[in-house]
């Protein structure tokens, strides 16, 4: 029997989900769908149960939805519990739902994979406080940095979730400007400034010799962020396209039991 997965967001019609999911079952030849679901505001634990009760394996969530999966799940993984934020469920045999948070594997396995750039022992900046950065925090320190600064434009929320990570490595928290003078071997830019088309005012000389500057944003060309960083010593930079395709394939590893290869998948929709 085919197995039926889907993502649910609202909007949804602008989702690159079910076709990474496409062309990743392809790969194994998997037999299975993927469908983009919108689902209604305040209707989205019924629009779950419905699909699952249709058949439904497994589910991708996307804005506003993913605080109310993380409620709906009866299991969470310890990403998604410090994420606060669910992105993937997955429908269990015995009747419970799982839920992940697959979003800051994706930018690590990005990082350490497509752009190469191993994170154990470096010193990492990730910029912003919200739920990009939220969701990144634990990943990132399970890679054992040496360091990993949370700079944020509002100080105090860069410390709140500093105070949440604190047992898992050697964390620091605070405004851009207060780690002037510093160093960094990896710059991650997890503010929504680009899409505004803003840049970060970090301080001049925070790149290392060798560094990368990497923007979640995608589709965006280089952004205020990256160019800043090309021209303040960073060595090289890379937008969110790859973590987008990883974040996908950590889902299909969940439900499927195989790991993808996401190098074709990003040539895909480059080229699109
Ligand atoms: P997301 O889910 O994308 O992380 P969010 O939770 O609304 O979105 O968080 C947005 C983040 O981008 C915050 O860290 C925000 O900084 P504040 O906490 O000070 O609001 C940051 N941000 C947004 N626009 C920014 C800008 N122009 N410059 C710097 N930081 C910005």
């Amino acid at each position: 029997m085919t197995d039926r997965y889907a993502v649910i967001g609202n909007p949804i019609a602008q989702t690159k989900s079910p076709k990474l999911h496409a062309a990743f079952a392809r790969q194994f030849g998997h037999d299975m769908t993927y469908e983009a679901i919108l689902g209604p505001i305040g209707g989205f634990a019924e629009a779950v149960r419905a699909f699952r009760a249709a058949g439904g394996k497994g589910m991708n969530v996307t804005v506003p939805f993913k605080v109310e999966a993380l409620e709906l799940a009866d299991r969470l993984t310890e990403r998604a519990r410090l994420a606060q934020a669910v992105n993937t469920l997955k429908f269990d045999e015995d009747g419970s739902i799982l839920g992940e948070n697959t979003d800051g594997v994706g930018l690590v396995r990005d990082i350490q994979g497509r752009v190469g750039v191993a994170l154990r022992a470096k010193r990492v900046l990730l910029l912003g406080a919200g739920g990009a950065a939220r969701g990144a925090l634990l990943p990132l320190l399970e890679e054992q940095p040496s360091r990993l600064v949370i700079a944020n434009r509002t100080p105090a929320k860069a410390e709140a979730l500093r105070a949440r990570v604190a047992a898992y490595g050697n964390v620091a928290a605070g405004g851009f400007a207060d780690f002037a003078g510093e160093q960094f071997d990896v710059v991650i830019n997890a503010t929504s400034a680009s899409l505004s088309g803003e840049d970060v005012p970090l301080p001049v000389g925070s790149y290392a010799a060798g560094s990368l500057a990497y923007d979640l944003v995608y589709g965006k060309g280089n952004t205020p962020f990256m160019s800043h960083a090309l021209e303040n010593g960073a060595a090289q930079v890379a937008d969110g396209l790859g973590m987008l395709v990883a974040q996908a394939a950590e889902a299909f590893y969940l439900w499927r039991g195989v790991r993808p290869d996401v190098t074709p998948v990003i040539d895909m929709l480059r080229a699109a």
